[in-house]
């Protein structure tokens, strides 16, 4: 724990924290000594999870597609912890489904929580921060596929470019309210979770995409949140792009 650090002490909702990203940047928060509220649907990956992290941490299990499930997690945060200051979007998914004649099912599925559960999280949070002394931090998991298209994955990238839109947007809101909360996204390209399972369908098509070359781990992305959060008040990061060193695109 980093007794310096200004966020000790202070609350961090961390969606997608049964796995891969999410997972590795709630453990860094809650070694830099805030109290850290682990979300997603998985409640035994997320008891485990607080369970190693330590009082600090709860677990709070929730789909973030379900609107009211998301209002009734602030209201518990609200009332155990005062409410949220740093809020990371990490919650996100892909599935390969092309544009012509793709899932219809797959596309509401990927727009639904990497673009409204993002949008619905982020309103509920600003709101606490607001109250809380005004200076928050809002951070989006954005991709290297929101900066340009891969072949067949246009609705994800849809989504990813969305999320840079929503970066901007609330960074414009925010200026205009002459608020001292911050946003910032990070887009990484190729990271070892289980989001390439998820997006393929195949453990062995995800292993094969990750040993290409050497790729991200999710403690590099835990760092650059770090990073983000911890760069001084009068300094916003906006967009982090994080390749593998030998990834092509
Ligand atoms: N891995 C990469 O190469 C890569 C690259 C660029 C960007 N990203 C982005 O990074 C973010 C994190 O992905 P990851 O790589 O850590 O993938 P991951 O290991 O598959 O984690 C995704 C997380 O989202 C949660 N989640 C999924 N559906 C949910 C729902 N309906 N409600 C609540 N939580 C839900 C999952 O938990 P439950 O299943 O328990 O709900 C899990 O914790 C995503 O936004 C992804 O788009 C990943």
């Amino acid at each position: 724990m980093s007794p310096t650090s200004r966020w000790s002490g202070r609350v961090a909702l961390v969606t997608g924290a049964s796995s891969g990203i999410g997972a590795a940047v709630a453990t860094e928060l809650a070694e830099l000594g805030m109290h850290v509220v682990l979300a997603a649907r998985r409640p035994e990956r997320l008891t485990e999870l607080a369970a190693r992290l330590g009082a600090g941490a709860t677990a709070a299990p929730v789909d973030l597609r379900d609107a009211e499930a998301v209002a009734r997690l602030f209201e518990r945060i609200r009332a155990d912890h005062g409410g949220v200051d740093v809020l990371v979007n990490s919650a996100g998914l892909g599935r390969e489904t092309p544009l012509i004649g793709g899932s219809a099912a797959a596309w509401r599925e990927m727009l639904e929580l990497n673009v409204l559960a993002l949008c619905v999280c982020t309103s509920e949070a600003v709101s606490d921060m607001r109250r809380r002394g005004d200076d928050g931090h809002v951070i989006h998991l954005g991709s290297m596929a929101g900066h340009r298209v891969p072949q067949g994955s246009g609705m994800y990238s849809a989504t990813k470019y969305a999320v840079r839109s929503l970066t901007e947007g609330l960074r414009q809101e925010l200026r205009e309210l002459q608020s001292n909360i911050r946003v910032s996204c990070i887009s990484p390209g190729y990271v070892a979770t289980e989001f390439h399972q998820g997006y393929f369908g195949s453990v062995e098509r995800a292993q094969a995409a990750y040993s290409q070359f050497p790729v991200l781990q999710p403690t590099d992305i835990a760092k650059s949140v770090r990073y983000v959060l911890e760069a001084p008040p009068h300094m916003q990061v906006h967009d982090l792009l994080l390749r593998p060193t030998r990834q092509p695109s």
